[in-house]
Order: structure tokens, then C-alpha cells, then sequence
């Protein structure tokens, strides 16, 4: 019965007025840098998203073998409801259900849309990797070994966001964007340049991801406290490279409270927790799968902020004004805009304040050599 109604004429404005009217939205992904170890498996975790229905894979090497593997995955046929009622009128889920089970002549159509992988590879097909795309996630680009900083990452790193949010300048202008090529602290304000240049900048669009320093806080003081990080909730404000990565333990909820020396161990280790990696790993790179699982948290609450769902809250790297500084990591609410709220730091102690003043000398250089990487 479902499929006599299939192929409505418009499948793209069909698709809109779905959306419009908080039907699936089946919301358009690409992926810059998919073949690469965060890419892969964030590839993996979008393909199993229930808000994607289509997903775009580019890289400069291997994208087609990924995508071909990706694509097998039997997960998310997004069911979409073409809604052709009068204005006014109001179909519910249940409407549909009943109709079709009792056979009633249907006001609309409603159609299956099967979720859609495809891959792109190298500059030649950067526009159709991007064109008409929501969300656009960026792990392209070199990521540490030891003994490196973030920063020492920036001759090769700075160049490819560059080029890259050209392409998106060019071809999703509207798209929301979730950066996380290193140093983050100074590939988003190069992004927001690059933007400023094109002419298409909103800021509430332009996210730096630092959800992983979110999340190994949480592990972190979920294990001093011997609760299930799940139930914790750790605000990490700043930036996204040592000193500048501000973990607000005396705003953990549940509330509580750390000792000196704790505050001390737990301030170290999330500031470090990359280092952790890339020294465990040996040569081998940064972290990719907790980086990947990370991503994909956030890139699915920038979804579900897109969708219309109230209350989605998480920290990022935004054009703010909680500081002097231009840019600022804070907790931010997300919606149809992109980051509607940018959420002040609230009261913070003698140890945060200390710390707070040490994150934005730092961050006050990197985000100036990003700017400056643009503009002169
Ligand atoms: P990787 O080397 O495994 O993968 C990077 C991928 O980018 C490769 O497949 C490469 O071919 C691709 N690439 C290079 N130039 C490109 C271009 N011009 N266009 C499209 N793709 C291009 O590196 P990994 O481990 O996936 O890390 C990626 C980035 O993420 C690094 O800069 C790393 O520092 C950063 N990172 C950020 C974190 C964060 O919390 N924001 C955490 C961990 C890593």
C-alpha cells in the first residue's frame, strides 16, 4: 500500500516539505577526510545515525574503498512522509498508520528514503562532495606524533581547511560545520576568515569540536568518583590544546566535591589526555576511535538541534563574547541556527580563575596566527 504511493514528482522539494513540517528530515552529511583513522570510524557511526539519509565520504586517498565498505551496512532506510495535506490540517504518525491499515485513501504520499553512501576522491569532486549538504564534519589533515603539539600540526593543517572551507563557502554556504583538524584553537578562525572572505560567514554555523575533552572528563571523574561516566557531566571551556583546555570541575554535576590533589590529577590528565594517546600509539597517530565516537555525539546533537529538538547543550570551540577573546569553547545551546546560545561560564573558583587566565593568553596567539594565516 506504501509503495503505490512512492515517487511523488519533486523527490527534493517533497523531501523540504517533510521537514518543514517535522516529518524524518534525513538531513545530508559529508564527511571531509573520511578515509583517514577518525574519519573511517565516524563514517561508520554517521552510516548508523537515524537522522542521516544521505552521507557523503570524501578524502584525497582511499574514499571509494571506504565508501563501498560503509555502504553494505544494513542500517537506516529513513522512512519519509510526504505530507500533502491542506494547510492547516495536522497529520500525525497514527493518522498515517490507521489510514493504511485501513485502507483509506491517503491525503498524501509517503515514500521510503534508502540512505544513500557515496564517495568522493581528491579536489576534482570537493563541489559535488559538498553541494547541497546540512552538516559538513572536517577531519582532514595530519594529526600529531609524539613529542608534538597541536600547533606544530599548523604548516600542513592550516593549508587544508583552508581549501576545504573555500569549497564550502562555494558550495553549501548555509551548511553547519564541525571542524576538527588540529590545532582546533586556530583552524577555526581561519574557517571563519575564509568564510568572511566568501562572504558567507554566520557564526552560529562554525564549530570547532572539542566533545572529546568533554567526554574524557566525564571518564575521567566518573572513575575518582565511582560513577558511571554516563552519569556525570564535567563543563570543559577554552580551547582545545594543553593549558587551554579549562575542565570546570567545581560545576560537575552530579555536584561534588575534589580535593586539591585531585583537582590537581584530573586537571593534568583531561589537559593531557591526548598526549596519553599519541604516546600509547607510538608514531602511530592521535586518537581516533574515542576522536570518532566523540564526533559523532556531537555531529548527531547539531542534528537534532537542525531537527528542532529543544534543550541540545554541549560544549564547543564558537565565535563568542563570554571573554575579550574572539573565540571562546563554552557550553552552547544548539538549534535550527546552528549554535543559538552561547552560554556564560558561571562562577568559578581561585584555581579556574588562574587557569582561566593561562588559557587565554594561549588562546589569544593561536587564534590570532589563524586569523593572521587568512589575512596576510
Ligand atoms: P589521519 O592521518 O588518519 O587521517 C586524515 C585524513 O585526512 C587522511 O585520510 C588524509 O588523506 C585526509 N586528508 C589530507 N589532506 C586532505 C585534503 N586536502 N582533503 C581531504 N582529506 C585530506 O588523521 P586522524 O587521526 O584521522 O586525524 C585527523 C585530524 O583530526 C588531525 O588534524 C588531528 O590532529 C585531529 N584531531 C582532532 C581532535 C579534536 O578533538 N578536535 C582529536 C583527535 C585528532
Amino acid at each position: 500500500r506504501i509503495a503505490a504511493h512512492l515517487n511523488p514528482p519533486n523527490f527534493e522539494l517533497r523531501r523540504e516539505e517533510c521537514r518543514a513540517k517535522g516529518g524524518a528530515p534525513g538531513f545530508k552529511v559529508a564527511i571531509l577526510g573520511a578515509a583517514g583513522g577518525i574519519g573511517q570510524s565516524l563514517a561508520l557511526l554517521m552510516k548508523m545515525n537515524p537522522l542521516v539519509s544521505v552521507l557523503h565520504l570524501y578524502d584525497v586517498v582511499n574514499s571509494p574503498g571506504v565508501t563501498a565498505d560503509i555502504s553494505h551496512m544494513d542500517t537506516t532506510a529513513v522512512v519519509m512522509f510526504f505530507l500533502q495535506v491542506k494547510e492547516g490540517e495536522n497529520i500525525t504518525m497514527l493518522n498515517l498508520l490507521y489510514e493504511c491499515m485501513h485502507g483509506l485513501t491517503l491525503s498524501y504520499y509517503c515514500g521510503v528514503f534508502i540512505f544513500q553512501v557515496r564517495g568522493f576522491l581528491g579536489q576534482p569532486q570537493l563541489e559535488a562532495a559538498l553541494t547541497g549538504m546540512d552538516l559538513v564534519v572536517i577531519p582532514a589533515g595530519v594529526p600529531r606524533k609524539p613529542g608534538m603539539t597541536r600547533d606544530d600540526l599548523f604548516n600542513i593543517n592550516a593549508g587544508i581547511v583552508r581549501t576545504l572551507c573555500e569549497g564550502v563557502a562555494k558550495c553549501c554556504p548555509n551548511a553547519v560545520v564541525n571542524l576538527i583538524s588540529n590545532p582546533v584553537n586556530s583552524t577555526v578562525p581561519i574557517a571563519a576568515e575564509v568564510f568572511k572572505k566568501a562572504g558567507t560567514y554566520n557564526p552560529k554555523r562554525l564549530l570547532g569540536v572539542t566533545t572529546l575533552d568533554v567526554t574524557r572528563a566525564n571518564t575521567f571523574v566518573g572513575e575518582v568518583l565511582g560513577l558511571d561516566p554516563k552519569m556525570v557531566d564535567v563543563p570543559v571551556v577554552g580551547g582545545h590544546a594543553g593549558v587551554t583546555i579549562l575542565p570546570l570541575l567545581s560545576q560537575v554535576k552530579p555536584p561534588c566535591s575534589f580535593t586539591p590533589e585531585e583537582t590537581e590529577y584530573l586537571t593534568k590528565r583531561i589537559q593531557d589526555g591526548g598526549t596519553e594517546v599519541v604516546q600509547a600509539k607510538a608514531g602511530a597517530g592521535s586518537a581516533t576511535l574515542s576522536m570518532a565516537y566523540a564526533a559523532a555525539k556531537f555531529a548527531d546533537a547539531c542534528l537534532r538541534g537542525l531537527k528542532g529538538d529543544a534543550g541540545v547543550v554541549e560544549c564547543a570551540f564558537v565565535a563568542s563574547e563570554v571573554t575579550e577573546l574572539p573565540f571562546f569553547a563554552s557550553k552552547v545551546r544548539l538549534g535550527r541556527a546552528g549554535a543559538e546560545e552561547v552560554y556564560q561560564l558561571g562562577p568559578l573558583n581561585e584555581y579556574e580563575r588562574i587557569g582561566l587566565e593561562k588559557a587565554k593568553k594561549e588562546l589569544a596567539e593561536s587564534i590570532q596566527k589563524g586569523t593572521n594565516f587568512i589575512k596576510k
